[in-house]
């Protein structure tokens, strides 16, 4: 019907993936952080992508605030539209995997179906989950945005781990804790995540 994509036919060129990852001497996956707002998945992805880039690997940064800002500035944050901007983060992080590219994507992604649903879509062992599992009074501690106090004003509806749900992962590849209310340092979360993408062969 008009409207729908239809008669359309896959366009394989002769460049593909395998070609692409022999150039950047790297293997392409999704690495995939979820957790609480301010459990630090934006400063996990920025300082996993600045040690990347130091040893000579190429990656990419899909910020769920910032995706907010462009792709998906027509999204809120009822169920559906979560769902919608997970989703189209979850394509676009496919597309930059299939570029060769080691693509971080952060975003709070609170609904175990759509993160499995973009673990679907990825070629089996590259979508990586890194669960920042950081308690919600640490992260309400910092409130670097001031947007819990807001939420506990009642000021914003449906704010994750306040009055809507986080559902975490069952099995993700990558745990990342706390320590007597004390996360782990930007610089050893990363280190973790490096270990595992060396350890599984994505970095040559
Ligand atoms: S989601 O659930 O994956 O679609 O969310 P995400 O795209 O990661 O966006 C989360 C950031 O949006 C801000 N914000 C909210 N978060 C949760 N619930 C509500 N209602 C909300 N309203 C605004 C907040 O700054 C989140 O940023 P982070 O970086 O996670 O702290």
């Amino acid at each position: 019907s008009v409207g729908k994509s239809t008669n359309i036919v896959w366009h394989e060129c002769s460049v593909g993936k395998l070609e692409r990852q022999k150039l950047l001497k790297q293997k392409g996956c999704v690495v995939w952080i979820t957790g609480l707002s301010g459990s630090g998945k934006s400063t996990l992805a920025c300082t996993l992508s600045q040690e990347l880039h130091a040893l000579g690997y190429l990656s990419y940064v899909l910020d769920g605030d910032n995706i907010r800002h462009g792709l998906n500035r027509d999204l809120g944050f009822k169920v559906e539209d979560r769902a919608e901007n997970i989703r189209r983060i979850g394509e676009v992080a496919k597309l930059f995997a299939d570029a060769g590219i080691i693509c971080i994507a952060s975003l709070i992604s609170p609904y175990r179906l759509d993160r499995d649903a973009c673990r679907a879509l990825l070629p089996k062992s590259t979508f990586i989950e890194v669960f920042l599992d950081i308690p919600l009074e640490v992260c309400e501690s910092r409130d670097a945005k001031g947007l819990y106090k807001l939420a506990r004003m009642g000021k914003i509806k449906g704010f994750t781990g306040v009055d809507d749900p986080y559902e975490p992962p069952c099995s993700s590849e990558i745990l990342i804790t706390a320590k007597d209310g004390v996360s782990p340092s930007p610089a050893s979360m990363a280190q973790q995540v490096i270990s595992y993408l060396d350890e599984k062969g994505f970095l040559e």
